[in-house]
């Protein structure tokens, strides 16, 4: 794309700022930034203004295969979860392309170091996790690791140099999430560099498009992968690819299985399970109406009492049935570093602008079927948000601790 090319498309989307210094730009430079101006899409901005305050349809409640019910089965679902996974039938993804920005570490999440007396760092536990299942079931799975241009060279180089922690290579794979530009509240993106717009990964719900987009789907056919266990680079308790899990979701002949948990206050800030118009979706907690916290179901619990906890099987031929790629957006507010008014480097010390992102909660509701499955939070649920208080490196270690695992 030439100068002129650039001033018309940006004039189109009233983003000219971005041209302000293209005049003290060297010539590599000034092709960068006409180069990512080319595959901006600015129009991505205005869509998600107005979808960010999307309708949401009639909320109805969805009951989860809760644990009395799962430990009653449990031999029976272990059983067809272990065969579908020693027959090469479920991957796992690991959505690790976010920013962490809340933790505050510079490096990529999954190389945080959670240990108290040894370095235990995140992806290491998240792989012991796997390796439960690898030993449970003699078979391994194949890893598929989304990353971002923020972080992509320095998780490779991590795994590459612990040596995926013990994880056979020929088994990790990793795939590039896209990035969305950042913008100030007027929705005027911001430049990171003089010579570049500010951009940010586009949301965790981009995973399955970045794996068409990357060959990874059609890897996984070719495999004979007809299950992927998607899950957070956090929650460092969770099982990933756990045969009964998988065994539940196959029985029951759905399009995605959902791991929740009971909820530890009825306005806990977890998304929640339901139907919505008929179709399985997730309302967030924020949205529940009073009505909503106060119904029951027939037994005279909470009738919206499961919360998911970013770990879903979904089955790869519903997604390419059912699943139409286009997805709401999510205004997300943001501190976002940037080049200010007088060409000097911002670090706001406060949300100063919006991130857009897609999130995979949304992919649930374009599918037709969905299982909530429970599992018990002290033993599964350890998510890393924070450094400390509510969900952070603190309450993960105690929780690790509580579970035996040494760190
Ligand atoms: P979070 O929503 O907690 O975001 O991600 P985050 O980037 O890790 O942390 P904050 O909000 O900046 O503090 C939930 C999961 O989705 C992944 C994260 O890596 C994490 O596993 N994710 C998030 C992506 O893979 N890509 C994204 O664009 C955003």
């Amino acid at each position: 794309m030439n100068y002129e090319e650039a001033r018309r498309k940006l004039a189109a989307a009233d983003q000219l700022h971005v041209l302000k210094y293209y005049e003290e730009l060297s010539a590599d430079q000034r092709r960068e930034l006409l180069e990512q101006i080319e595959i901006t899409d600015f129009s991505a901005l205005e869509h998600c203004k107005k979808s960010g305050d999307n309708g949401r349809g009639k909320f109805e409640p969805l009951g989860a295969l809760e644990l009395s019910e799962i430990k009653e089965k449990k031999q029976y679902y272990t059983e067809i979860g272990v065969k579908a996974i020693r027959e090469g039938k479920v991957g796992a993804v690991l959505l690790a392309g976010g920013m962490g920005t809340r933790l505050g570490s510079d490096g990529p999440k999954g190389v945080y170091d959670i240990g108290l007396t040894r370095p235990v760092y995140i992806f290491e536990r998240l792989i012991e996790n796997m390796m439960d299942v690898v030993r449970q079931t003699g078979a391994y799975f194949h890893l598929f690791i989304m990353t971002s241009d923020k972080n992509d060279q320095v998780t490779r180089a991590f795994l590459k140099e612990k040596s995926y922690f013990g994880y056979p290579e020929e088994y990790v794979h990793f795939f590039l999430q896209k990035m969305a530009p950042a913008s100030d509240y007027d929705g005027h993106v911001y430049l990171e560099e003089k010579y570049r717009i500010s951009t940010s990964p586009n949301g965790n719900g981009g995973w399955f498009t970045s794996m068409q987009e990357a060959g990874l789907i059609d890897f996984a056919h070719e495999r004979g992968i007809e299950w992927m266990n998607i899950f957070a680079v956090d929650n460092v308790l969770q099982r990933i690819a756990d045969p009964v899990f998988v065994g539940a979701t196959l029985d029951a002949g759905v399009s995605v299985g959902a791991k929740v948990v009971r909820k530890n206050a009825p306005r806990e800030g977890v998304g929640v399970m339901c139907l919505e118009d008929g179709r399985p979706s997730i309302v967030e907690y924020y949205e529940l109406t009073d009505e909503m916290v106060e119904a029951k179901d027939a037994k005279g619990d909470p009738a919206y009492n499961f919360g998911v906890i970013l770990n879903y099987l979904f089955n790869i031929h519903s997604l390419e049935t059912l699943f139409k790629g286009k997805m709401p957006c999510h205004v997300v507010e943001k501190k976002i570093p940037h080049i200010g008014e007088n060409g000097q480097r911002i670090n706001p010390e406060s949300p100063n602008g919006y991130k857009y992102e897609e999130l995979v909660l949304d992919m649930i509701h374009q599918l037709d079927t969905c299982l909530p499955f429970e599992v018990e939070r002290e033993r599964e649920f350890a998510p890393i948000k924070n450094q400390t208080g509510v969900d952070s490196v603190e309450s993960a270690r105690t929780l690790c601790l509580k579970n035996g695992i040494e760190l």
